[in-house]
């Protein structure tokens, strides 16, 4: 018993790791501005553009402000056991990596299916979002595509439960997906010169909107902010409120990509956490701002919709209509830059775990002309296509919220852990106030998690009942110890 259990929590040694990418060929090149960037860039997507209005609408009002906050603090917590991490191990993998150094295979399995399952679902729900912006701006200039071809024929909510809408299938989210795929096998990854653009139009598009559209406010949409709960847990009221942190968590998710990029910074001990953290802090303030102001532009009932942002430049009225085409070109490229980084990080975080042999060889496979792992791209990409074809964002945008909470949770625990476990390492950046931090850091991203709808919780369940069958079934016969010395970096941005 005793064997078969230090068998599941083998665990990477943390000198091995960081020793073997010591002096390897990659270029230090990145600085904290840079991480900002990428931060901000892999950061700002559909939560806000989409996700924003169907968290008012449904859960929150108004009060979608303090859901932000809440959702921001638990962030803001974590990102600084990440920061820890990312200063101590500054080597590929994310989350998986340092799992597997401090708690060993079997967590490190659960976190790796776990962020699979944030990219994957991520990946979806943000072409969700895109389609709903293409069409829209597609209809501004008479291009109609009827609803049965981009909307999802399943729906869900809490009345209905699960039912039938009606559409055949969301077209235009498939075709981004597939454009992506085949541009990922033959290689192109986003430069940082296009990521930094795109950051750029991205928050002058939510800046545009914020100074414009403050002008516009109407209080009385603004009135009741916190709209009385229906008599049910998490519709409206102070739980609706949390609930609504665990949905538009789905806003923030991103952060943990800077943590990927930890090999080509200049200065990780330093820039890591500045990058993180920095990253957090702007997408914090733009968030409250444009939930502040499309609640106060239009009454939260009416922002159930797929374009939410773009709703609400139309109620402010003719005097912002020529900031629509350019809201929506924003929202469109920003969208565009968040599916490309997610599906580049899915398919990396397959090929780390194939390398490790956490996941079958034909995972690590790569193409000998492109240098890219084109099996994983293609199996990712049918799999990415086939959820965003069928389903709506909020059912995608909750599972992705609950995956990456308990990946949050298991982290702040495995700073406490490596804590006790290795208190001698030298840990150029110390997560402060100890163990407060992680502590609180647990326990908000579990309430959070705790707020949403049980059958996200049962997904979440059978998720990870396929991903233990695939453990139990490979990874724990496969799994190596050692990291390979060819391992591979992941980092999403290329220079
Ligand atoms: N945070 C990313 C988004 O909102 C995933 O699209």
């Amino acid at each position: 018993m005793k064997r078969m259990l230090s068998k599941h929590l083998e665990k990477k040694s943390i000198d091995d790791l960081v020793g073997i990418h010591h002096g390897q060929g990659l270029k230090r090149v990145l600085g904290p501005m840079h991480l900002t960037m990428l931060g901000v860039g892999v950061i700002v997507g559909a939560g806000i553009f989409v996700l924003t209005g169907q968290v008012a609408a449904q859960y929150a009002g108004p009060a979608i402000i303090l859901s932000f906050v809440v959702s921001a603090v638990a962030c803001a917590l974590t990102g600084l056991c990440y920061a820890e991490f990312a200063s101590l191990i500054p080597v590929s993998g994310s989350a998986y990596t340092y799992a597997y150094a401090t708690m060993g295979k079997l967590f490190a399995w659960i976190i790796g299916w776990d962020l699979i399952l944030e990219y994957l679902f991520g990946a979806c729900a943000v072409s969700v979002g895109w389609s709903g912006y293409v069409t829209s701006f597609l209809g501004d200039f008479g291009v109609v595509i009827p609803d049965y071809l981009c909307s999802a024929p399943f729906g869900h909510d809490t009345t209905l439960g699960w039912h039938l809408t009606g559409a055949v299938i969301n077209l235009p989210a498939m075709f981004v997906v597939a454009l992506f795929s085949v541009l990922l096998i033959l290689g192109i990854r986003e430069s940082a010169v296009i990521n930094n653009a795109i950051v750029i139009i991205k928050v002058c598009v939510i800046l545009l909107f914020i100074g414009f559209g403050i002008m516009y406010i109407r209080l009385e949409n603004l009135t009741p902010f916190i709209p009385q709960n229906t008599g049910n847990f998490g519709e409206y009221g102070w739980s609706g409120i949390l609930r609504g942190a665990g949905v538009i968590f789905f806003a923030y998710i991103g952060f943990d990509v800077v943590s990927t990029a930890a090999q080509e910074v200049k200065n990780p001990q330093h820039d890591m956490p500045i990058g993180i953290l920095g990253s957090l802090t702007i997408v914090t303030i733009l968030y409250i701002l444009v939930a502040f102001v499309l609640t106060g532009l239009v009454s939260y009932t009416q922002l159930r919709v797929p374009n939410p942002i773009a709703v609400g430049i139309d109620a402010a009225g003719p005097g912002l209509f020529w900031l629509r085409p350019i809201i929506k070109i924003g929202a469109i490229a920003g969208l565009s830059s968040v599916i490309l980084l997610l599906l580049y990080g899915q398919s990396r975080i397959f090929y780390t775990m194939s390398r490790d042999r956490m996941l079958p060889g034909v995972f690590s496979v790569v193409q000998e002309r492109f240098r890219t792992p084109y099996l994983t791209n293609i199996i990712v990409g049918i799999v990415a296509m086939i959820l965003a074809g069928l389903f709506p964002i909020g059912i995608l945008g909750e599972m992705v919220s609950i995956g990456t909470l308990l990946a949050f949770v298991i982290v702040c625990v495995s700073v406490i852990i490596l804590r006790r476990t290795h208190p001698k390492l030298h840990r150029p950046f110390k997560t402060p106030f100890m163990p407060v931090v992680p502590i609180l850091g647990a326990l908000v991203s579990f309430a959070q998690m705790a707020a949403l709808p049980l059958e996200t919780w049962l997904r979440l369940v059978i998720w990870m009942v396929i991903g233990f069958v695939i453990y139990g079934t490979y990874g724990q016969w496969h799994a190596k110890k050692a990291p390979t010395k060819d391992e591979e970096t992941f980092n999403p941005i290329m220079r």
